[in-house]
């Protein structure tokens, strides 16, 4: 069976983004797969957090992960802080990634471009991910598109330990969906829908109720021109709604296209799409909510299992470099 890992940060609202573009799969992926998702709260300090808050965001995005579908009975569900092994192989992979490799990360580029305070956590970040995706000898890793680069790097860092050190890294694949892989914030459609961009109007909570869902669509900015086609880089806002309605009902958004002569309708049925998807994830999470020991429970069991593959994998990696034995 092949091993699957993936992560998502607790900081912000899960969004329609991270729904299709990646826990969707997950939840799809979870059956076929010995799968593994972890919570990177330990990614989200790399941005100043208010004192407290994390926690809380972790056990409520845990809550909206299993609402969405993932079963820890099936999958492994797990807090990244819970477990040493991520920071300590992290400094192993800080040191086989370059100064160069880490700069030209797109993801550093554009979220130190909006921080007053650039943490040195931010620009060794994608060696964190990596320590996430290695240490459990992952094959598969299914993310949105804007996470490629991070993949790819990983798999660079990994060639280049089991170079220096010998055989010690499995190398990881980017799984990326064919529909809802990059959706698109309604305001600004050139922009990924994302958590850190601050555009409550463009962004689509997963707990976003009917009626917000109906105004956010039916205020998409639209492009010039009245016709409908899927055309992203002449008509973006258009063709954002055109993937959405057609990741939300499984169609071809190119297919989709051809249905519609008006925005107005292509609005409607995108906003009735979309408050059908979420409305079963929606009241799964309102029962999760009122019970937060069983998740905690859940997450410890998760953690448990996480860390006996973890453990493994970075006591081989600490071999091989050779540190001498506690003895
Ligand atoms: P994060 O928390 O920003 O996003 C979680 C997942 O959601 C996807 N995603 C999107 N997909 C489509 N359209 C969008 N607008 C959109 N926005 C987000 C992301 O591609 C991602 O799959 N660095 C990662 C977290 C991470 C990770 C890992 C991922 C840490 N360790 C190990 C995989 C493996 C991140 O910040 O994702």
């Amino acid at each position: 069976m092949r091993r699957v890992l993936s992560g998502i940060q607790p900081t912000g609202q899960l969004h329609l983004g991270n729904y299709l573009g990646a826990v969707r799969n997950w939840a799809r992926m979870q059956h076929s797969t010995d799968a593994f998702f972890c919570i990177v709260d330990l990614h989200s300090v790399t941005i100043p957090q208010e004192p407290g808050v994390i926690g809380r965001e972790s056990l409520r995005l845990a809550q909206m992960l299993i609402a969405a579908g993932l079963d820890p009975d099936v999958c492994t569900l797990f807090v990244q802080s819970h477990l040493h092994e991520h920071s300590e192989c992290a400094w192993l992979l800080e040191c086989t990634a370059s100064f160069g490799e880490l700069s030209r990360m797109a993801q550093f580029k554009d979220k130190s471009g909006r921080q007053e305070f650039i943490s040195a956590g931010l620009f060794t970040y994608p060696a964190l991910q990596a320590a996430d995706i290695l240490l459990y000898d992952t094959n598969d890793v299914p993310v949105g598109a804007d996470q490629r680069q991070h993949i790819e790097l990983t798999r660079d860092i990994a060639e280049r330990f089991n170079y220096r050190y010998g055989e010690t890294f499995v190398l990881p694949t980017a799984v990326i969906p064919s529909a809802g892989a990059r959706v698109m914030d309604l305001q600004r459609p050139n922009d990924k829908m994302s958590k850190s961009l601050n555009s409550p109007k463009g962004t689509i909570d997963l707990l976003d109720d009917p009626a917000q869902i109906q105004k956010k669509i039916r205020s998409a900015v639209t492009d010039n021109g009245a016709d409908v086609r899927f055309d992203i880089n002449n008509k973006p806002g258009v063709s954002n709604l055109l993937a959405i309605l057609g990741a939300a009902t499984d169609n071809n958004p190119e297919d989709l296209a051809d249905e519609y002569r008006q925005y107005g309708p292509l609005k409607a049925d995108a906003a009735e799409a979309v408050v059908a998807l979420l409305a079963p994830v929606q009241a799964r999470f309102a029962e999760l909510e009122a019970d937060p020991a069983e998740t905690t429970r859940l997450l410890r069991t998760g953690a448990d299992k996480a860390r006996s593959i973890a453990a493994e994998t970075l006591a081989r990696a600490k071999t091989n470099i050779g540190f001498l034995p506690e003895g």
